[in-house]
């Protein structure tokens, strides 16, 4: 069992990227009703540390902490043990950890036990790195293949799926089946904003690609009234607000 909710009622997780407390507080209690889960991350953790997820935990929504975790087996399996005991819904780590490193922060997870389990998943490729940066760093493309490659290797050793970008779902799937959880940011409406986002897609599409959580952030945050656009995504998805 998982503290996770049930991901078809909505998957849409809104992306909480701010250093400050309270006015992530305030936008998860303004789209409360319209959303099935906030996500926060490396931005928020560094300003204000366990006692502040602690305090989105306590809001009641879902929290996915995207921490992005990558370390030798050890000292990942003892971060996962602390941020499951933070009630973290979905934790994350890299897939190019390795095997044994997957394996450890699959076991942590499992031994956090009972109702805190959290889904672990899995960054394969940052999508900010194209062909060219994964040859300096030497990974060999296209990029795909390498996605492909380590989010087998995600299954393989027991995790809950990955995250990736919209156009990775289908190979993904394809690869990994249906019960993989596809986690997928880089979504757009057609009526917000692309901003830095390249690759997008609009929710309905992630859906009907295969995505099982959107991770949304300044369609909703940017908006005028962050509780309209959310409640917006979720009428175009088909779901009652
Ligand atoms: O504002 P926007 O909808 O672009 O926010 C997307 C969120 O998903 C941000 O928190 C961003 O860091 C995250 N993300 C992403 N692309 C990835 C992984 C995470 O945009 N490949």
């Amino acid at each position: 069992m998982t503290n996770t909710p049930n991901l078809r009622e909505n998957p849409v997780f809104v992306a909480l990227d701010t250093p400050d407390l309270d006015q992530a507080v305030a936008m998860a209690n303004a789209v409360r009703g319209h959303v099935g889960g906030v996500k926060t991350g490396l931005e928020f953790f560094s300003a204000n540390g366990a006692d502040g997820v602690r305090a989105i935990v306590d809001l009641g929504l879902p929290v996915f902490l995207d921490l992005k975790f990558h370390d030798i087996p050890n000292t990942v399996a003892g971060a996962v043990r602390a941020v499951a005991g933070l009630g973290a819904s979905i934790v994350n780590v890299h897939a190019s950890g390795g095997p044994a490193m997957l394996d450890a922060a699959r076991e942590a997870a499992e031994h956090a036990g009972g109702a805190s389990r959290p889904l672990v998943i899995a960054v394969t490729v940052l999508t900010s790195m194209d062909d060219g940066d994964l040859k300096a760093v030497g990974q060999t493309p296209p990029a795909t293949e390498q996605v492909v490659r380590l989010a087998r290797l995600t299954q393989e050793h027991g995790l809950d799926g990955v995250v990736c970008s919209p156009a990775e779902i289908a190979p993904i799937r394809a690869a990994c089946g249906p019960d993989f959880k596809l986690v997928v940011p880089g979504i757009r409406p057609d009526w917000a904003a692309s901003g830095d986002q390249k690759r997008i897609t609009t929710p309905l599409q992630a859906r009907e690609r295969g995505a099982d959580i959107l991770v949304i952030g300044r369609p909703i945050t940017g908006a005028e009234d962050p509780a309209a656009a959310a409640a917006r995504i979720t009428t175009e998805l088909g779901l009652t607000p």
